[in-house]
């Protein structure tokens, strides 16, 4: 875990009442957190404000859990943004989601750079309009070098697209004669998948209380502990993420084993 003591103690400085720095081992953070960043619109609407206000609180969240992950250590953290099924929203809002994706990342530039934050991309961004790619293409350059926390932002992402394509991939290597049919392994599936090379997440993160799994990182996913909280994603903080972890550190995390206990 890599963290800087002084920073960490100051960026959890004047706690709630229910949770502090204190309450969390710093020695057993989880590698990879995962957030499923759900309620943007139910935030808005509940305040009558337009779902546009709600995606923008929503980077304002994204932002202070970036910064969070960055200060505890974590190696990676992810955040599902945009999903093979969002294209089906009115036509203005996913505008809206894909103009504010490019400015989000041109104006965290800075935070980035000065964090050390990698930048990857799940999800096929191919198929984005050529303004947001261009940005991104951009801004993943400007960052390639960064050795510190990656942030891997899923964007036109769903799980099955994905698998679909590692099976494509992985078939026309057997048909090239470049792979052996016994050779296709759990590894040669994983080293296939948009988070070749990334820890699969050990905390998943949602909010606005929904108990699903929406189509995310299936494959990454299975021994993940899961937490979902009743607030909507613009609310979710830092404080959010130490309730998270403490009780992520609560759980007998068994893997189809017996307890170590
Ligand atoms: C879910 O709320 C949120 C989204 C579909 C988009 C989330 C995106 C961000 C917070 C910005 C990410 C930024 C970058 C740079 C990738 P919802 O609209 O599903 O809310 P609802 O379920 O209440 O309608």
């Amino acid at each position: 875990m890599r963290y800087d003591p002084d920073k960490l103690v100051e960026h959890f400085s004047n706690p709630p009442q229910d949770i502090s720095l204190a309450d969390i081992d710093l020695d057993r953070i989880p590698r990879h957190i995962s957030c499923i960043m759900d309620g943007n619109g139910r935030w808005a609407t509940s305040r009558g404000l337009s779902r546009t206000e709600g995606h923008k609180q929503g980077i304002v969240a994204l932002r202070d859990v970036i910064t969070t992950a960055v200060r505890l250590g974590v190696d990676v953290l992810s955040a599902y943004a945009f999903s093979t099924e969002n294209w089906g929203r009115p036509q203005h809002e996913v505008n809206v989601l894909m103009h504010l994706f490019a400015k989000t990342f041109i104006d965290e530039l800075p935070l980035l750079k000065r964090e050390n934050v990698r930048v990857v991309f799940l999800g096929d961004i191919s198929a984005l309009p050529q303004k947001t790619r261009d940005v991104f293409e951009y801004g993943l350059k400007e960052c390639e070098h960064h050795t510190g926390m990656v942030l891997a932002l899923a964007v036109n992402y769903g799980a099955r697209a994905e698998l679909a394509r590692a099976a494509r991939t992985i078939a026309e290597q057997v048909s090239a004669g470049s792979l052996a049919v016994g050779d296709i392994d759990e590894n040669a599936v994983a080293e296939h998948l948009y988070t070749a090379g990334l820890p699969d997440p050990e905390l998943v993160i949602r909010t606005s209380g929904e108990m699903r799994v929406s189509n995310y990182l299936l494959w990454q996913i299975a021994y993940s502990e899961f937490y979902i909280t009743e607030l909507y994603w613009p609310d979710f903080d830092k404080w959010g993420m130490l309730r998270a972890i403490a009780a992520f550190q609560h759980r007998d995390r068994r893997f189809g084993g017996l307890s170590a206990e």
